[in-house]
């Protein structure tokens, strides 16, 4: 699988119809990144717990960092997707846990509350499936969600994925086990499906 600084620096995918920028995080992205997160508490916080009420600089110089090493590594590929025009942070988007025997990774996104019902996570998703597909050879893409948690359950089938399973056990959260909506996405999906 292709994945190095080089292309950090180079990656960078639009989607003209929503004016979605999406290019790897950078230190210069933090301050948005707070308050991004921090207008977001209700919505995005009450799927993902690392969006909570004392969220601050150092938590967002740590995920900026994170980020950029995981584009060094391959093993992680994370965007901020950002309107084009005005450069406003919208949320983020990205590719992780890759599995490269297989070539398969796992797809995460959120919104901003502020920007939410728009349609922007399922262009976003739609955009880096397409990149891990085109550029780093994957040949299947997952999307895992709790299955009460319907705005990214609608978002995943607008990607164009396919609810394979209710899969037992299958995330840890809060302490608890639960089972999890297991979407699955291949390279034909994309061309199958269109952005709706
Ligand atoms: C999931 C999420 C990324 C969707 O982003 P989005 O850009 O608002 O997505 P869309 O505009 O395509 O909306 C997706 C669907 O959710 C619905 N929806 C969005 N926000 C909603 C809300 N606050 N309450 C109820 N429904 C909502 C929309 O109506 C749409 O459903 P439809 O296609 O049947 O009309 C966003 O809600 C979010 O950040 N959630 C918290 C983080 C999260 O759960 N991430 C996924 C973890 S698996």
């Amino acid at each position: 699988m292709v994945a190095n600084e080089k292309l950090d620096e180079a990656i960078e995918l639009h989607d003209g119809r929503l004016q979605l920028q999406l290019r790897p995080w950078r230190d210069d992205d933090v301050a948005q990144l707070v308050e991004a997160v921090q207008e977001s508490m209700d919505s995005v916080g009450r799927w993902l717990p690392w969006c909570h009420a004392g969220y601050g600089r150092d938590e967002a110089v740590a995920w900026v960092g994170h980020c950029r090493s995981g584009w060094q590594s391959g093993e992680h590929f994370a965007f901020p997707m950002f309107d084009a025009s005005t450069g406003r942070l919208l949320g983020g988007v990205g590719l992780n846990q890759v599995e490269p025997l297989h070539r398969r990774a796992n797809l995460g996104y959120w919104v901003r509350q502020s920007s939410q019902r728009q349609g922007l996570a399922a262009a976003a998703g739609r955009l880096v499936a397409r990149f891990g597909f085109e550029q780093l050879g994957l040949i299947r893409i997952e999307i895992v969600v709790l299955p009460d948690n319907r705005p990214s359950r609608a978002t995943a089938a607008r990607i164009g994925a396919t609810c394979e399973a209710i899969a037992r056990n299958r995330l840890w959260v809060n302490g608890h086990a639960r089972d999890a909506a297991v979407y699955g996405l291949i390279p034909q999906d994309l061309d199958r499906t269109r952005p709706g």
